[in-house]
């Protein structure tokens, strides 16, 4: 059992030693952040604190109430997330928290404002474009400021482990590599406002049913080569103020009280400097502050307020616990001086350039479309294709967005809101919004002349007769995502796969655009001519969509998940628990004697393409697939397993972006397939480029219990078109080679 003291002294030893040494070996084309300087500004701070103040930061509420009996708020605060109170006397701000990663979320409406709202995570993700994931969090960081906020609650890195996760839309894909990668550079465009992000949930969160008390059983190998590379990675480049704890359990151990996760990895292991900000609800106990948790947020949410006045007393009766709650405060306080949310106010009423946003939003919802079937090249559209049918999706109305506390409306809120779950106070929570632009209205002002009719798609045999007499149809599939439940399967609901077969029966020229979540299965694909994958596409989705479906864009995305020919080839059959456990919502208590276990030993770490490849099952559409308008090939793959170099060359009649992407596909004779390194590269027609990329060691070894090792002999690279199509082999041999974080 650890106790207080240990628990302070090992933190705080070891956080000085981080103050001075970089965190890891961080993409140095970052912007970087001077943690040691915040850490010693931040411990001259709290010497300065009386005891009474040493528990203002350490804990928040959530500002708003659901519950019709709740108290009345603190005068001026802003409905959102969280709201922490600050020290005016020592310039300390109070912290105003808001969602989320997709943009501002909207409470509810309880502001009456709007924020620009961005397309999906997992959209992002398969843009393979680090500067614009920069972009994108640049432009919502800046409305965060403006609105009054310090805290986005932004961030979110874990992987995809199981595709019917909920979350999959507000994560960004399932390889380590590029979720820590893009959610780094996504945290540092956020940061360059001057405002904390925080990078969440950490961590193996990979699945909403029994969220808050599904204990996730898995071994630090498999963990340390997969979610949490992905959580380091993403800090070591993005340096996020905050890490916001999950609610799941990590081998028995809550994820806000976990000496595992929180003291061991996070604090110990990669010296993070910052503070350890708990999910809303998640915090067991007074005793999580010894498991290496810093403050408890939404603290109405749990049974108890245990950072306030319980941790005062705690702290005045013990010098171990005092040195703890000092220390709680010099994290907080390190990373909001680091961040320069200290000595730089926020306040509501800021200026935002809403049209820069929506164009941010607009490249973002184009790069991430990808190009899934386009037989006999019917994409990009012939515009003198004279009658069109548009079919289903609300795609008269708008595009889809997922559910939870990452909801965000654009300027004049959702077009169509369907109610799934009327009841409750959280019942706005768990609604299908549709944001506003219509993917129908895009259509048809690109095609001024002939017909473009539409129909919702509630009877198949109505739809079917009209595309029978139609040149090309083209129809919109939803699946909807929310936070605090999971999707049953992968077959899009609501009777939309007889749908598709039932038109496509009648006019092979269908073309099907996806609006999902994450990966769907496609029973009809054979019968249909073109599919492109939008996602949750944000404010621009419409336009976005339009543009490419019409070649004024040429699709460049590519799949940041693989999509299974069918749930049977995932390492679980069943989402656990699903059949015996409703979905726990924001406010619920779940039951105390709930018990769930998931066990992620299964795959280990060979998640999606990985454990494709581990169990020879190829999948409907792998990991780092994507057509284009034109064609590419990827040539001269010299590595001597450090660095990198090949050419990339545009081989067909227009410009057009691919991804150069390089995988470890064998090791001393042993098969496998990992991303090690890849490059997003615009390329004019007969246009070549020479790439060169480094190989992060980490991804070429196995964790060895306190550290990394790679086995000398002989290590395999190739180039693929994405995780299962690949080229030449080339063979490097490595000499051993052992070394900590
Ligand atoms: C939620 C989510 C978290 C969000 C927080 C505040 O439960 O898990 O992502 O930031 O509460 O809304």
């Amino acid at each position: 059992m650890l106790d207080w003291k240990k628990a302070s002294l090992v933190s705080l030893g070891l956080l000085s030693l981080a103050a001075s040494l970089p965190l890891g070996a961080r993409d140095r084309s970052a912007p970087r952040i001077d943690m040691a300087k915040a850490r010693s500004k931040a411990a001259a701070l709290v010497a300065r604190m009386s005891p009474e103040e040493k528990v203002r930061l350490t804990w928040g509420i959530m500002p708003f109430s659901l519950a019709p009996n709740a108290p009345p708020l603190p005068v001026g605060v802003l409905p959102a997330a969280g709201f922490v109170t600050g020290i005016p006397r020592l310039g300390i701000p109070d912290l105003t928290e808001t969602d989320g990663p997709l943009g501002i979320g909207y409470v509810m409406g309880l502001r009456g404002d709007y924020a620009t709202a961005m397309p999906c995570a997992i959209a992002l993700g398969a843009t393979f474009n680090r500067q614009l994931s920069f972009a994108y969090g640049k432009a919502i960081g800046t409305e965060a400021r403006a609105k009054g906020f310090n805290v986005l609650l932004a961030g979110g890195a874990n992987l995809a482990r199981d595709p019917r996760n909920g979350r999959t839309f507000e994560y960004l894909s399932e390889d380590p590599l590029l979720t820590g990668q893009m959610v780094g550079w996504n945290i540092a465009g956020i940061q360059s406002n001057r405002v904390v992000s925080t990078i969440k949930h950490f961590a193996l969160n990979g699945q909403e049913t029994g969220r808050k008390f599904v204990d996730v059983q898995i071994s630090d190998k498999a963990a340390r080569e997969s979610d949490l590379l992905a959580f380091q990675i993403g800090i070591e480049i993005g340096q996020p103020g905050s890490v916001m704890c999950a609610y799941n359990k990590v081998n028995g151990e809550p994820g806000c009280a976990s000496q595992y996760l929180l003291n061991e990895v996070l604090k110990r292991d990669w010296r993070y400097p910052g503070w350890v900000m708990s999910d809303w609800g998640a915090v067991p106990g007074l005793d999580a502050a010894r498991y290496g948790l810093d403050q408890q947020s939404g603290a109405g949410l749990d049974k108890e307020v245990y950072f306030e006045k319980t941790l005062l007393q705690a702290a005045l009766s013990d010098p171990a616990k005092m040195a703890r709650l000092d220390e709680m405060n010099v994290r907080i306080l390190t990373g909001l001086i680091a961040t320069g949310v200290l000595g730089d106010p926020v306040a509501p009423g800021g200026q935002i350039d809403f049209a820069k946003h929506n164009d941010v939003a607009l490249q973002s919802a184009e790069e991430g479309i990808v190009l899934l079937r386009n037989q006999a090249g019917i994409l990009p559209l012939a515009r003198d294709a004279k009658s069109i049918l548009v079919v289903g999706g609300y795609a008269d109305s708008g595009v889809l967005s997922g559910g939870g506390s990452s909801q965000v409306h654009n300027k004049g809120g959702p077009a169509i809101t369907r109610v799934l779950m009327s009841q409750g106070a959280f019942a706005s929570f768990t609604t299908e919004q549709y944001h506003r632009g219509a993917p129908l209205a895009a259509i048809r002002s690109r095609k001024p002349t002939g017909s473009v009719r539409f129909r919702p798609g509630r009877y198949a045999s109505d739809a079917a007769r009209l595309a029978a007499k139609s040149d090309l149809v083209i129809i919109f599939a939803t699946q909807w995502m929310a936070e605090a439940v999971d999707v049953s399967d992968l077959g899009l609901p609501d009777g939309q796969d007889a749908l598709i077969s039932q038109i496509a029966a009648a006019n092979p020229n269908t073309i099907v655009v996806l609006e999902t979540g994450g990966p769907v299965n496609m029973p009809w694909l054979n019968d249909v001519a073109g599919v492109i994958e939008a996602w949750y596409p944000g404010q621009a989705g419409a336009e976005a969509i339009a543009r490419v479906l019409f070649g004024e864009t040429n699709p460049s995305g590519r799949l940041p998940v693989s999509f299974p020919a069918s749930t049977a080839d995932l390492p679980r059959t069943e989402v656990p628990g699903m059949i015996e456990f409703d979905p726990v919502l924001f406010g619920q208590q779940p039951d105390p004697g709930a018990k769930l276990y998931t066990d992620y030993n299964i795959e280990g770490s060979d998640i999606g393409y990985r454990w494709h490849a581990r169990t020879g099952r190829a999948a409907l559409f792998p990991f780092g697939f994507g057509l284009s308008y034109s064609t590419f090939e990827a040539t001269g793959l010299a590595t001597d397993g450090r660095t990198a170099s090949f050419l990339l060359r545009n081989t067909g009649s227009r410009k057009g972006s691919t991804v150069g992407q390089l995988y470890l596909v064998k090791r001393n004779g042993v098969a496998m397939r990992r991303l090690v390194g890849f490059a997003k590269v615009e390329l004019q027609q007969g246009e070549e480029r020479q790439v060169k990329l480094k190989i992060d060691p980490r991804l070429l070894a196995d964790w060895n219990g306190h550290g990394w090792s790679i086995a000398s002999g002989t290590y395999e690279f190739a180039l693929g078109d994405d995780a299962e199509r690949i080229g030449a082999i080339k063979s490097v041999k490595l000499s051993s080679r052992n070394w900590r974080d």
